[in-house]
């Protein structure tokens, strides 16, 4: 007689630890969370080890991560070629950081510039929104126009300027989006220097471009909207060839998806040349970064070179407004750099991309074929090593509220999968990593299934 499943008690149940953590944070902590993206009802997880796929919560639960820190962790918690690399750097160089220039920063430089078709020379930051707000400077000071365009439901980092319409709002047919700062204490004058885009439409987008291209300095956008959501290829050629045209500066946010559709990010996979791209995330191999490359002509704005900038102090100086001006205290740290470059060989390794990418295939297909087995409606999104799930009859074409993707039932499903040891952050994407075998992709199917029979009253 086959023994019945053992029942799963609610999360609140088992996570009485993380309860309590979470009560003392928000003494200190406004809503208990460094970064607001980190909060979710009841209250977050906390977490106290990780290895691999696998992270263990401060009550002793474990989880399948299927987060990876928003996508970061492209070879899994703590590898062990990156932990060497960093050892070594410490070893070797003795001390965590110069404040000076030091080899590790050409030798990523040259890496990138070899894989991503858009790069010819790049800088570093210290986060992705930190590259988005160069690429955006850049764009101004290169054009020394005023507009920059977004596209609706597009995330660039959490700083004024590219706090519009970062959520899609609900239009009626035919209605051109309107920009809407999406944040407190952001002023509205941002929204007079902001053009938002209807993503996948480039009817509609192109419209709006020709009638505001006089003052446009860029175009930003996520080749893949929320990682998830892909362009539709027409829209995405048609968007590069028009500001070809009007040489207005296309800018890839790429953070997202650099190193996760390929090691040569979106642009690779589609075949369509940025003028400008920022990186972040798998860049860093699990350490803070942000990278801006692009054509040579616009980054050799920011070199000071012969001529001195804001703080050079140079007598020589021309002007400050002949260069543009980029820094930060930690650009270029040696231990990021080599977590980052012991990243990139390791995915380097032949087959070792596309077996991620195998594994996403499988645990996409797996759900999908759950999902219809017991009778609810959806389907998983995305490319590369990157998804999400879909609860809706509908396709979706770039998210709005029209696409009726999100139903109440996507965030009880993701509490259930929690309750059943899948980490995501409920609403968020999937991304895989090296360490997600078939093994763990079929240990997580089994546990999905649990969640569905759960969600449709099966169980
Ligand atoms: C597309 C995109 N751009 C920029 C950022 C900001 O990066 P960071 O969180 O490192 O500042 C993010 C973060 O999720 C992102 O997804």
């Amino acid at each position: 007689m086959a023994t019945p499943a053992k029942p799963v008690p609610p999360l609140l149940e088992k996570t009485s630890q993380s309860a309590r953590l979470f009560e003392e944070a928000a003494q200190c902590i406004p809503g208990g969370i460094t970064a607001n993206i980190k909060h979710f009802d009841p209250y977050p997880l906390f977490m106290e080890s990780a290895s691999g796929a696998r992270m263990r919560d401060v009550d002793g639960n474990e989880y399948i991560d299927y987060n990876l820190c928003y996508g970061a962790l492209m070879l899994g918690h703590g590898h062990p070629g990156v932990r060497r690399a960093v050892a070594e750097q410490w070893e070797t160089m003795g001390s965590f950081v110069f404040g000076a220039p030091h080899a590790l920063e050409a030798e990523m430089a040259r890496k990138l510039i070899d894989l991503y078709p858009g790069i010819e020379l790049i800088r570093f930051t210290n986060s992705g929104l930190e590259a988005t707000m160069l690429a955006v400077r850049l764009a101004r000071g290169w054009t020394e126009k005023r507009k920059i365009a977004k596209f609706e439901g597009h995330y660039h980092g959490g700083y004024d300027p590219m706090l519009i319409n970062v959520q899609s709002r609900n239009r009626k047919r035919g209605e051109r989006p309107r920009p809407v700062v999406d944040s407190r204490g952001v002023l509205d004058e941002y929204q007079d220097q902001t053009v938002v885009l209807p993503f996948n439409d480039w009817e509609a987008s192109l419209e709006i471009l020709e009638e505001e291209k006089n003052d446009l300095a860029g175009v930003i956008l996520e080749p893949v909207q929320g990682g998830f959501i892909p362009p539709d290829p027409v829209f995405l050629r048609s968007l590069r060839e028009w500001t070809n045209k009007q040489e207005i500066p296309l800018i890839f946010d790429e953070v997202k998806t650099g190193f996760r559709l390929g090691l040569s990010g979106a642009q690779g996979r589609y075949g369509i040349t940025p003028d400008l791209t920022t990186l972040g995330k798998v860049l860093g191999g699990g350490f803070p970064v942000g990278a801006v490359g692009g054509r040579r002509a616009i980054l050799e704005t920011a070199s000071p070179v012969h001529r001195g900038d804001v703080l050079s102090g140079n007598e020589n100086q021309t002007h400050s407004r002949d260069v543009l001006f980029h820094s930060g205290t930690y650009n270029g740290h040696p231990t990021v750099l080599a977590a980052g470059l012991a990243t990139i060989s390791h995915l380097e390794y032949e087959g070792v991309f596309a077996k991620v990418e195998e594994a996403t295939r499988l645990l996409r297909n797996g759900m999908e074929e759950i999902l219809a087995r017991w009778g609810c409606s959806g389907s998983t999104l995305g490319d590369g090593t990157i998804f999400n799930v879909m609860l809706s009859e509908q396709p979706v074409q770039n998210g709005t509220k029209r696409d009726a993707a999100y139903p109440c039932l996507r965030r009880e499903l993701d509490i259930h999968l929690l309750e059943r040891g899948i980490y995501i952050k409920p609403m968020n994407r999937f991304s895989l990593s090296t360490a997600h075998t078939p093994d763990v992709v079929a240990e997580t199917l089994d546990r999905f299934e649990e969640g569905v029979k759960r969600l449709t009253g099966k169980e």
